[in-house]
């Protein structure tokens, strides 16, 4: 079964209560999520193998410990997980960025693909999904497929906040991929939204509502 790891440190916290708040702007939204996003960062990459190099300080010859093995992609859900982006690559700026368009049908509540462009050697990388929102697990859960389908075999999934259903969908459909978030909230509504939560990511993100 892969592990959920809730990212609880005080800075997200904070963060987070002001994420949620619904009288907080797209502006400092927006902010806010790629600042919880860099945080999360530092977490969903304390596994990653380091190497050992030789180099010179302006004092003498010495060795250090550096990045190795496979390189990083970030995949973005569109649109909400645009939001992820730039936080993760401020720490990570080599990963490559892929994009996978999924919007959830308001009537059947499941996921329709509308968009996909991924790095060509996407199977060789370690993944990183970006959502803010695991609420049912259905979108989450249809673009690990995807990904699967394309080779990809090592995949992280990153969000916000999530809801108990959404981590047991993804658990059961892919229980080799961990989970990294930043709260387990209560409940989904009657409408498959996330109690409390923070409402429409995308909406507040790209100010559409
Ligand atoms: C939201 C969110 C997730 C999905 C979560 O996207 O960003 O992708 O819902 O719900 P699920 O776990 O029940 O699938 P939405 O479909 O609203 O599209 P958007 O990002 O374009 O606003
Ligand atoms: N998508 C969102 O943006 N918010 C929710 O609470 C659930 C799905």
């Amino acid at each position: 079964m892969g592990k959920v790891i809730v990212l609880d440190h005080p800075l997200i916290k904070h963060k987070l209560t002001f994420i949620r708040d619904k009288n907080t702007g797209s502006k400092e939204f927006r902010e806010l999520v790629k600042e919880v996003s860099m945080l999360m960062a530092y977490e969903v990459t304390r596994d990653l193998p380091l190497e050992e190099i030789e180099i010179e300080t302006p004092i003498t010859t010495t060795k250090g410990q550096i990045i190795s093995g496979k390189k990083l992609g970030l995949i973005p859900i569109l649109r909400a997980g645009l939001g992820m982006v730039d936080g993760m690559l401020s720490i990570l700026p080599a990963a490559k960025v892929g994009h996978i368009g999924l919007y959830r049908d308001p009537e059947t509540l499941k996921p329709v693909e509308y968009y996909c462009k991924l790095p060509y050697d996407i199977e060789e990388r370690e993944l990183i999904l970006l959502d803010p929102m695991l609420a049912t697990g259905g979108s989450a859960t249809a673009a690990i497929d995807f990904l699967k389908e394309k080779g990809c075999n090592s995949i992280k999934l990153v969000c916000l906040i999530a809801a108990p259903e959404g981590i047991d969908a993804v658990q059961k459909a892919h229980p080799d991929v961990d989970i990294y978030v930043a709260s387990i909230d209560e409940k989904l509504n009657e409408d498959a939204y996330i109690v409390p939560g923070l409402g429409d990511a995308g909406d507040r993100l790209f100010g559409t509502k």
